[in-house]
């Protein structure tokens, strides 16, 4: 087990087709579509301990069903399960593990049993809960480099959608950067410009502002990168969505990797050339700080983001 956060041992309960089994009992048929032809598509989320309730609370859940209804659709299953259905098997995995620490969940839904590529059916579906602390070198930020794999282009694989065959690409790339002993990689799309990261989406500051590759440009639509574009700007952070280009990369200022996984990473080198002067910039600790807010409940403007695990049992 080579993760730095392994807190599986902490798993008793997962669901699967939307029944509370243990960890250990949750199978599939290794001649599913799920696993032999990638036919899977999944959302992970964040539950934070929210800091004036003491509850944990789901960050963005309805935005993550959301966007997992529109993977679904696009990769095409019979019946999936709908998003009600997913936020109930979540909210049983959460009680009946009683996690009370920030929590990873991970819900997928796959063709199951044995089936052709075009399989549509049986569907499966399954949500996992595990304690997830903060990310390693959240406070140091990471080297990245750029990888020499191409991000899946939108009319191949497209990466608008979580769909586990999207990443055999990230993991190409982020073998590249383990390679070369950086945290993360830059995936560039096949015209040169800059895409994301294998599990996230990056910023770079230019002249006060910060740029994001916009939706065109290969990306994942990350949630943590929309809630970024929409608290940053109050802050008086400007924000821009636009094509970028590798060079742009060696001119920031600051840069910042994100992703519900990472929250907002900082970046301080690039292919081995510092970003600014290689330590995390000021505006990248002031939007890790408010986005940290947020997420806990902190900030009441953004209340409608969290929903509430255990309510008043909390
Ligand atoms: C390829 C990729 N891009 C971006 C993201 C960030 O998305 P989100 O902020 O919704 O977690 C992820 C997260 O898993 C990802 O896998």
């Amino acid at each position: 087990m080579t993760t730095t956060d392994d807190t599986s041992a902490q798993i008793k309960w997962v669901t699967q087709n939307h029944q509370l089994v243990p960890y250990a009992d949750a199978t599939i048929s290794i001649m599913a579509p799920g696993l032999t032809f990638a036919a899977l598509v999944f959302e992970g989320f964040r539950a934070y301990r929210n800091s004036t309730t003491d509850d944990l609370a789901i960050f963005r859940l309805d935005d993550h069903l959301k966007r997992l209804a529109y993977s679904l659709s696009v990769i095409e299953m019979d019946d999936p399960p709908s998003s009600e259905a997913v936020a109930a098997d979540i909210m049983a995995t959460m009680k009946a593990n009683d996690f009370r620490e920030d929590t990873y969940i991970r819900a997928q839904v796959y063709v199951d049993d044995w089936g052709s590529m075009t399989a549509t059916g049986p569907v499966g579906s399954s949500v996992i809960c595990r304690p997830r602390p903060r990310v390693a070198n959240f406070e140091t930020g990471q080297k990245f480099i750029t990888s020499s794999w191409r991000r899946n282009t939108e009319n191949a694989s497209p990466s608008r959608i979580k769909a586990s065959g999207n990443y055999l690409n990230s993991r190409l790339a982020g073998l590249d950067a383990k390679r070369q002993g950086a945290g993360g990689a830059v995936m560039l799309n096949e015209d040169g410009t800059v895409s994301e990261g294998p599990g996230g989406c990056l910023f770079l500051l230019r002249d006060g502002v910060f740029h994001t590759p916009d939706v065109i440009s290969g990306i994942l639509e990350s949630i943590t990168r929309d809630t970024i574009l929409k608290i940053a700007p109050p802050l008086g952070i400007p924000m821009v969505e636009r094509t970028v280009g590798r060079t742009e990369l060696y001119l920031a200022e600051e840069a910042f990797y994100c992703g519900t996984g990472q929250e907002i990473m900082p970046i301080t080198a690039f292919d081995g050339r510092p970003v600014g002067d290689g330590t995390p910039g000021a505006l990248t600790r002031k939007l890790q700080s408010h986005y940290d807010d947020v997420v806990r409940g902190k900030s009441d403007q953004y209340s409608d983001w969290l929903t509430p695990v255990y309510g008043s049992a909390a």
